[in-house]
């Protein structure tokens, strides 16, 4: 849910950067986490459709399992834990020891309505292969780490035994960039993907059984 007091905290915080623009093993950073909130955190439009993404599964009353790529501050796993059945688990994969360490102790929270977290510090080509070796499907993936076309796609294609025909792949600011919106295109092209155009964002759905049909809006706009 929205954070005012994180929106309001004017302290630094040092953290390594695994983000695109960054040199090998990451690099150092100073953001303040007012900042940090306000500009690399999920808001609260964008909030809204991550719950209703989870609170989809409402429906069969039991827990689901959900994961995040790049966590930050932990807003977006906020929505989607808020979203979530009681007992769902969150995993979250976030390149920063110090920003996994806040998203673990804002999402604690959620501990009232017996939801667990777990958090897997370093950066993603490190993570993510032991997660996937353990192939244990989860019903919601959020993509919001790289803002690269190609690792989007290579991230899709790693992700596929992690997925069952029930999960929603939400990813995030498929408009970030002309080289992000063609591989959001193209995986909305894929056999069998179902694809939710919500603009700032795009939910995947695969294994679904509906013939290919082109997503809601396609059109590529500049960001003013
Ligand atoms: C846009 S922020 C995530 C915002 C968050 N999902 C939310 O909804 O509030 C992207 C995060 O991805 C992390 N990240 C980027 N590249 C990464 C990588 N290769 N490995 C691990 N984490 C990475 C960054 O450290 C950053 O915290």
């Amino acid at each position: 849910m929205r954070d005012r007091t994180l929106e309001r905290n004017q302290s630094w915080l040092e953290w390594r950067d695994f983000g695109a623009s960054q040199p090998e093993g990451g690099g150092i950073r100073r953001s303040r986490i007012s900042g940090l909130a306000r500009t690399a955190s999920s808001d609260v439009r964008k909030g809204g459709w991550l719950a209703a993404v989870s609170r989809s599964f409402a429906h069969s009353g039991s827990p689901i399992r959900i994961l995040e790529l790049g966590t930050c501050l932990g807003s977006g796993g906020d929505y989607l834990l808020a979203g979530a059945p009681d007992g769902s688990h969150y995993v979250g994969m976030e390149g920063s020891r110090e920003l996994a360490g806040w998203t673990a102790e804002r999402l604690a929270v959620h501990a009232v309505a017996e939801k667990t977290v777990e958090m897997h510090p370093g950066p993603f080509e490190k993570t993510l292969p032991v997660l996937i070796s353990e192939a244990q499907p989860f019903d919601v993936v959020f993509l919001d780490g790289f803002h690269e076309g190609k690792q989007l796609e290579e991230q899709w294609d790693a992700l596929q035994p992690l997925l069952n025909p029930q999960t929603w792949v939400v990813v995030d600011d498929i408009r970030w960039s002309r080289d992000m919106h063609a591989s959001w295109l193209r995986l909305t092209q894929k056999e069998g993907v179902l694809a939710l155009d919500l603009f700032r964002m795009g939910v995947l759905k695969s294994g679904a059984r509906r013939p290919q049909h082109e997503p809601l809006r396609t059109k590529w706009r500049e960001r003013a």
